[in-house]
């Protein structure tokens, strides 16, 4: 039987902007497979953005070649392959001046989804990321707390039901309890509806809870790329410290707490 081939690949990826002042990409390969839930992390500046935005053809690589369900995204349209893959912004990037069923069924509409289907549809998706429909769905974004954003940046990633969601840092800016409650509702939707998620993060406990593999950058390379265990034990220096911090900062946490009880 052959192993089935990657759902996203990078083959010695280079990107640089500023006319090459900036070298973001060096040579970066790396399979995500079909259904995997892959974790990218790395200090800022890094990369993990670039490589996210190059899924999608938001940029184009310089050297090399970014493949989306075994096809060069260069010869996809771009239209197209945005459609199979759901994005979530940095920060959630809603549109201000429009409804949270407007923001969600944006995508749809663009495609010519009739409007009574697309408000079925928004009100499925409010209801999926666990926002009551007939509370939310009239209201704007400047109406939502950071975390109630968030949810409606993957109902609208989602609207159009992509197999692929990029996530970057998506619960970022959320409260540490909200932050978790999220991570776990999405890690079910993940599930429930097959999907391959690719997930930048900066909290470490939160990528080895979630994912299935990490991938590593610095400075613009893939330092290495494996499942969270195998990363724990490495013997590349960055990598170990990163991935040995949540252990590190539990016991530091439990030292403290000893003393205080
Ligand atoms: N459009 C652009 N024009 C010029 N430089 C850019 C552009 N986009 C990214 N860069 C540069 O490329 C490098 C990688 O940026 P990138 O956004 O991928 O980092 P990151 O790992 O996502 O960082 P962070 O964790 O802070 O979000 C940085 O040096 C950044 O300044
Ligand atoms: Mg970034």
């Amino acid at each position: 039987m052959s192993t089935p081939s990657p759902t996203i690949r990078y083959a010695h990826v280079d990107k640089s902007f500023d006319g090459g002042r900036v070298q973001a990409l060096r040579d970066v390969s790396l399979d995500i497979a079909e259904r995997e839930f892959r974790c990218i992390v790395g200090g800022s500046g890094s990369g993990k953005t670039t490589l996210l935005r190059l899924a999608n053809r938001l940029i184009d690589a310089d050297n090399g070649v970014v493949s989306v369900a075994g096809e060069d995204v260069c010869s996809v349209d771009p239209i197209r392959l945005r459609r199979s893959v759901g994005y979530v912004f940095q920060s959630a990037a809603l549109f201000p001046h429009m409804t949270v069923a407007g923001n969600i069924g944006i995508t749809p509409s663009l495609l010519g989804v009739a409007p009574k289907e697309t408000a079925e549809r928004a009100d499925e998706l409010l209801t999926l990321v666990r926002l009551d429909a007939t509370r939310y769905r009239d209201r704007y974004p400047h109406e939502l707390s950071g975390g109630e954003k968030q949810r409606t940046a993957v109902a609208r990633a989602l609207a159009a039901k992509p197999r692929i969601v990029l996530m970057d840092e998506p619960f970022g800016a959320l409260d540490p309890l909200t932050r978790d409650a999220l991570a776990d509702d999405y890690h079910a939707l993940h599930d429930e509806l097959k999907l391959t998620t690719v997930m930048i993060t900066h909290d470490m406990t939160e990528a080895i809870v979630l994912a299935d593999r990490i991938a590593v950058m610095q400075a613009g390379t893939m330092v290495e790329e494996g499942t969270p265990s195998a990363l724990a034990v490495s013997r590349n220096d960055y990598v170990g410290e990163l991935l040995r911090t949540p252990r590190r900062q539990t016991q530091r946490l439990n030292a403290v707490l000893k003393d205080a009880s």
